[in-house]
């Protein structure tokens, strides 16, 4: 498998994959384009053909084929490495074969039972029903083919019959992917009866569970509305968005997802033209949620209800985004108690309230104004603590602060005070102390990481440098993936072509070496000078930054009063400073 993965890589030609989707311009070395994970005007997106690597120095993105193909068709690996396959020609073959054939045959036979609901739902008599129901709720065939619409009939057996004696699956199976269920005394019957049929899809459009909803005539109080299929291999609810793989092109265009709570709501949604329209189908939303959308937008439209279990989902998903860099605005609905029932009455007033939507800061600012008297302190006060808490989880200090300032305005108070509050707040999540400390250690990791990729981009366009440099190290180690790759290079001193080169280099270590690479966009190879340099300023970083640890080192041991010690670390430092000497002495 992993073999077969490094031959689909090979085979595939990068640019051709990306270009498809982006309009790449050959530059220097690498392609470059529009990055088509954010917005932005001036390239900051590269391809590199050799490395079979892309890199958005923009917004981060990076990786290999496959992952491109993931991020942007929001698919799972396995899916994409087929893609990748038929495209190179190559024939996958499963080391697992029990397993993918096991999930094989589930796909299929869950693919065959959506294609009977929707015949049953479409040209069936029994279907009929459903078919006006449908109507009435003003879906059309047009939107029931979209969405592969379906009807179960209102039957123990209709299904069992079609799928096991009809076709030949095995009840075990049907079991599995929790199409039938079992009664006490062991007999079986179709679990979906007289229900609209929704299917679940996943990114790729393959059915992986249903959600059925109840036929109202023949509603029971004992038979939930709604009923979902049971969690299987294929089918896990926290990773399950209804609607995406519809809505997904539509939300890569608009660089936004309109998230909406039930099934219904989606495809009215949809049908009114905003296509962009996702469901949760009434669970809270994931991190695994999250992240599909984020690998195609970067804003999320929350249209939930206002009560009080919609600001506890507006609260977790301004957590889950925030984390994610990606920022919500709130719809505010009115009209109609839900999605479905607004854009039912009217597309248009539908789009207007989509388009008129609020940021969630602002919503949520506005509606603690509302309830609480900005002339009262009690009232200040109780504002004050329903907006800050929200106003913490911003990421960015800068908006942050523009928030800040918003609110104090609102309150008649000065700035610096919300602030304060603000910093509380954050100040709270974590130790006083530990926060600043983390900060300067991350301003030099940063400048080392910065230099540490700079020497591996040249290291590479110019490995025979590596000969001249890798003595200077003498078992000095840059931390993290960088200083790995530094090492591995100084080590594998062969001078290879690029792309055999990339091949040689270990798995986790590929993604830095792209981006070391791709950040430089020269047109020349650099010269041996420019090289040494590099590892000199690389080289006096990090001795700085160990004498400052024995110092530290150093300090402890004269309180201790462990002579022995203190000894040790003085020779340890010593030879540092010679090193450092010598190596100042090159640089001239
Ligand atoms: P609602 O009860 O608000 O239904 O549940 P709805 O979407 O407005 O449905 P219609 O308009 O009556 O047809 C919202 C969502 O919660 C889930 C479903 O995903 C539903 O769409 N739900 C609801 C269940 O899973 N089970 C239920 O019994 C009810
Ligand atoms: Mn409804």
């Amino acid at each position: 498998m992993e073999d077969q993965v490094e031959e689909i890589k090979r085979k595939t030609d990068i640019v051709g994959v990306v270009g498809s989707y982006v309009v790449l311009k050959k530059m220097g070395r690498h392609h470059k384009g529009l990055c088509p994970f954010h917005s932005e005007k001036t390239p900051s997106f590269m391809v590199n053909e050799e490395m079979g690597l892309y890199k958005c120095f923009g917004c981060g993105q990076g990786g290999d084929v496959i992952k491109f193909l993931m991020e942007i068709e929001g698919i799972e690996f396995r899916e994409a490495l087929e893609r990748l396959a038929e495209r190179a020609g190559v024939k996958l073959i499963n080391r697992r074969k029990d397993d993918s054939d096991e999930r094989a045959k589930m796909l299929e036979v869950m693919d065959l039972a959506a294609r009977y609901y929707h015949w049953l739902l479409m040209e069936g008599n029994a279907g009929a029903k459903a078919r006006e129901y449908l109507k009435s709720r003003k879906i059309n065939e047009k939107i029931m083919e979209t969405f592969n619409l379906g009807f179960a009939m209102q039957s123990w057996d209709s299904l069992v019959n079609y799928l096991i004696k009809k076709k030949g699956y095995k009840e075990d199976l049907l079991e599995k992917v929790g199409l039938i269920s079992r009664s006490a005394k062991g007999g079986i019957f179709d679990k979906f009866r007289g229900r609209v049929m929704f299917p679940l899809q996943d990114a790729g459009g393959k059915v992986v569970g249903f959600t059925g909803r109840i036929l109202p005539e023949l509603a029971k109080d004992d038979e939930p509305k709604y009923m979902n299929s049971p969690e299987t291999i294929l089918y896990h609810k926290s990773r399950m968005l209804y609607g995406f793989f519809q809505a997904k092109k539509a939300i890569r265009e608009k660089k936004r997802a309109v998230l909406v709570e039930g099934q219904m709501d989606c495809i009215s949604s949809y049908a009114a033209g905003i296509s962009e329209t996702v469901a949760v189908g009434g669970t809270a939303l994931t991190e695994d949620q999250v992240e599909m959308i984020a690998r195609l937008a970067d804003k999320i439209y929350l249209s939930m209800d206002a009560d009080e279990a919609g600001n506890v989902a507006i609260k977790r998903s301004v957590d889950l985004a925030e984390k994610r860099g990606m920022s919500i605005k709130v719809v505010q609905l009115e009209g109609g108690k839900d999605p479905d029932e607004i854009a039912r009455k009217s597309t248009d007033k539908w789009k207007e309230l989509v388009e008129k939507s609020v940021d969630v800061f602002e919503y949520v600012m506005n509606g603690a104004l509302k309830k609480y008297d900005v002339g009262k302190v009690e009232g200040i006060k109780k504002i004050t603590e329903e907006v800050v808490p929200f106003l913490a989880k911003i990421e960015n200090e800068i908006v942050r602060e523009v928030w800040a300032k918003r609110l104090a305005e609102k309150l008649g108070v000065a700035t610096k005070g919300v602030l304060g509050e603000i910093e509380k707040k954050i100040i709270g999540k974590f130790e006083n102390s530990k926060v600043s400390e983390n900060k300067e250690k991350d301003v030099e990791e940063n400048r080392m990481v910065k230099l540490a990729r700079r020497l591996i981009g040249l290291l590479i366009m110019r490995q025979e440098a590596v000969e001249v440099v890798a003595p200077w190290f003498g078992g000095m180690i840059v931390s993290g993936a960088e200083g790995k790759l530094i090492a591995w290079l100084l080590e594998n001193r062969e001078n290879l072509p690029i792309e055999v080169l990339v091949e040689n280099i270990p798995e986790e270590l590929r993604e830095v070496v792209g981006e070391a690479y791709m950040s430089d966009d020269s047109e020349e190879i650099p010269g041996q000078k420019e090289v040494e340099e590099a590892a000199i300023q690389l080289l006096r970083e990090m001795i700085r930054d160990r004498k400052k640890e024995l110092m530290m080192e150093m300090n402890t041991a004269k309180q201790e009063k462990n002579e022995e010690k203190v000894d040790e670390i003085f020779s340890k430092l010593d030879e540092l400073n010679k090193k450092e000497s010598r190596v100042l002495a090159f640089l001239g």
